[in-house]
């Protein structure tokens, strides 16, 4: 499928370059770096040996260091392309997203609101919650004081494959305790920004279990970030129905993860979907829904 750049009929940077950057403009570019940690000189790592014995060995030595409040970290050399990309998982960063994707959500948040298209905007695959964070934060600086922002995640991490979907056989990503981020911690980052109130909302669980039945009528952006094939449609068949007409759909994962390609190809294809997908950067990808 023949896939176009981003932003045919976004407005943004037009509108930026006519003007010069705003306050709002320049706290937005900030929030994108915070939540990205882009620049900031901590890529810190854990540390964590290769092998059983060296994993041992350390493991007394952290406690040896715990005792006297030290923590031990490797210094990895800031790459800006990766945090450009969002081709790392940050050890401290509230999204792994990347500068592009997030600047795409941006701009689709602000082009639904400019042309009114009516609707709420949902993530499905929250993490630290950076990518909400910045949901609310542009919806603050646009004046809107409707839409809630939706966040559904288990706050546990990814789920087994199902034998349903085999294109998720051989997926790990369940067996990865760094995806696994509680509910608490999210609401801690978001309040870190303060952005945490009852216009933000947390759908807990699978989303197999929570979106079908969750109480949205209508929205305007639906970003997908599950990774797996079982994720990624669970996401699309309980919610693209709800999607309005001129909202957008976003599949983060598209590019890289090829489970998650898959079930978006099949999706579309069962539905009909012609609207062509646009690429964000080297995985993200989106497109705006027309009938
Ligand atoms: C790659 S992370 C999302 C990254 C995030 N969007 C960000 O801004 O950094 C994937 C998330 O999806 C969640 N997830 C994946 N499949 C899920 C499912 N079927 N039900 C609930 N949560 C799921 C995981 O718990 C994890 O938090």
């Amino acid at each position: 499928m023949a896939i176009s750049q981003a932003g045919d009929d976004l407005g943004r940077q037009a509108r930026g370059a006519a003007t010069g950057p705003t306050a709002s403009d320049r706290y937005l570019t900030l929030l994108k770096r915070c939540l990205t940690r882009y620049d900031f000189d901590e890529d810190l790592d854990p540390v964590v040996p290769g092998s059983p014995l060296k994993r041992q060995i350390w493991a007394q030595v952290s406690k040896v260091l715990e005792r006297r409040d030290l923590v031990a970290y490797r210094k990895r050399p800031f790459e800006a392309w990766l945090r450009e990309e969002g081709r790392d998982w940050p050890t401290r960063a509230e999204t792994m997203i990347g500068l592009r994707r997030l600047d795409n959500l941006q701009e689709c948040i602000e082009t639904v609101v400019a042309d009114g298209v009516p609707g709420d905007v949902l993530e499905a695959g929250v993490w630290r919650g950076g990518a909400g964070i910045l949901m609310r934060a542009v919806l603050d600086v646009l004046g809107d004081t409707e839409r809630t922002v939706w966040l559904a995640d288990s706050f546990q991490g990814l789920p087994k494959p199902r034998p349903e979907h085999p294109a998720d056989a051989d997926d790990k990503h369940w067996t990865q305790p760094f995806l696994a981020v509680s509910l608490d911690e999210v609401k801690r980052n978001f309040a870190r920004y303060d952005m945490l109130d009852d216009r933000v909302r947390f759908l807990e669980g699978w989303f197999s279990d929570t979106l079908p039945a969750a109480p949205i009528e209508q929205l305007a952006v639906l970003r997908a970030d599950g990774d797996m094939y079982g994720s990624t449609m669970d996401v699309l068949d309980a919610l693209y129905a709800k999607v309005s007409v001129g909202g957008f759909v976003i599949i983060d994962d598209y590019g890289e993860i090829a489970q998650c390609r898959a079930a978006v190809e099949d999706f579309r294809t069962q539905h009909k979907i012609s609207e062509p997908l646009q690429r964000i950067d080297g995985s993200g990808v989106f497109w705006r829904r027309r009938r």
